[in-house]
């Protein structure tokens, strides 16, 4: 059943091509719209949303956080994203026209439950983006936004974050449509962009294995930092807590930009940093910004493992280990960074003998507040 791989995590991350491209099938017609007719929310009702507000937990929180600089950028409707464990608890501003969206993977997590629940109670509109079908948060939604991951098995989230990825670019990218904002044309790219990204996910996968043996040289260490700016922000999140939760390991992710507000102090002789780089391309400000901070850290003694666009040749003298992904527009980049990341994490677990599949004290579906 693990189909030839030694755990159902190695299966599930080189599953991701097709997990990818089976969440994009029969969302794209043929003249490069977005078809979602699974969601049933009116748009009328989507043209007079003043608010986003997105509700999950860990690596799913991961992708919410994500999808904000996605949604704001094509829709520039307000976006937050918040742990649903804390959501109801504050009292949050909600009416019919905020779209709370709800990103889980198995569709139980009580947290996330009681978050769209008490959104529901106070009239919004909920959508979740799920992976489980039939389960009780797409039950207890306006509408349901399926994730086609297939079961995943191992604990740590994998496949199933790449396509809640890909879901909350959907989401984004039709309420764009649906609203015909001034980034019209950008829209139309990104979605031709987006039906031709499981190739750049499928490109990464082949040249994993130096990252492997990176990570089986970084076994007895005791802390792994994590950067990144802009979108590449989260994905050091995700990069942190992938490692926390396989490899036992301590590990934080931060916004490069913070360095210089406290983290820096942390970096000493030879700890091994991760810098996810913005794409040279864009936004180049930031990535001549992170470049600087690579280049700090690295004149504090860290070990930097720098993970950059193909082409991207700045980054060269600053890199102790670097790790080439596919060019891609801005906003799509974590889909393809993010997978050195649990390649890394599962690696690093594998060589400090831990059971990838079932980490310690972790459950699969977390079904109690
Ligand atoms: C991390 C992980 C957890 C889940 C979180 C939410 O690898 O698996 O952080 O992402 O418990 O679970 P779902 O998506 O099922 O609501």
């Amino acid at each position: 059943e693990k189909g030839g791989y030694d755990y159902f995590m190695l299966k599930e991350i080189a599953e991701q091509p097709k997990a990818v491209a089976d969440t994009l099938l029969g969302r794209i017609d043929a003249a490069g719209s977005l078809r979602l007719d699974e969601l049933r929310i009116p748009p009328r009702v989507l043209r007079e949303l003043d608010k986003v507000v997105i509700v999950a937990c860990g690596t799913a929180f991961h992708a919410g956080l994500i999808a904000k600089y996605a949604i704001e950028h094509w829709t520039r409707i307000p976006c937050e994203v918040e742990l649903a464990s804390e959501f109801r608890y504050r009292d949050p501003i909600l009416d019919p026209q905020t779209l709370v969206i709800a990103v889980s993977q198995s569709g139980e997590t009580m947290d996330t439950l009681m978050a769209l629940r008490h959104a529901r109670e106070q009239g919004s509109h909920v959508l979740a983006i799920c992976n489980t079908n039939g389960s009780t948060i797409p039950r207890e939604s306006d509408a349901v936004l399926y994730t086609h991951a297939g079961p995943e098995v191992a604990v740590a989230s994998t496949k199933a974050f790449l396509t809640q990825l890909v879901a909350c670019y959907l989401v984004a990218l039709y309420l764009g449509q649906v609203r015909g904002t001034k980034w019209g044309d950008e829209i139309q790219d990104v979605i031709k962009d987006l039906s031709s990204i499981s190739g750049a996910v499928e490109r990464v996968l082949k040249t994993m294995e130096p990252v492997r043996e990176l990570a089986r040289s970084l076994a007895d260490k005791n802390t792994v930092l994590f950067l990144g700016r802009h979108v590449g922000y989260p994905v050091a999140l995700e990069g942190a807590l992938k490692l926390k939760e396989l490899a036992y390991m301590h590990a934080e992710g931060f916004a490069a930009g913070e360095l210089k507000h406290g983290p820096i102090a942390l970096i000493e002789e030879d700890l091994p940093v991760v810098v996810v780089v913005p794409s040279p391309r864009g936004r180049s400000v930031l990535h001549d910004k992170i470049v600087s901070n690579i280049q700090e850290i690295r004149a504090r003694g860290a070990r930097t493992i720098v993970i950059a666009e193909e082409g991207d040749e700045a980054v060269v003298p600053y890199a102790d280990h670097l790790v080439r992904i596919p060019v891609t527009p801005t906003l799509l980049q974590p889909l393809v960074a993010a997978v050195p990341m649990q390649v890394f994490a599962c690696e690093l677990a594998t060589a400090r003998g831990n059971d990838v599949d079932q980490p310690r004290n972790l459950a699969k579906s977390v079904t109690v507040e």
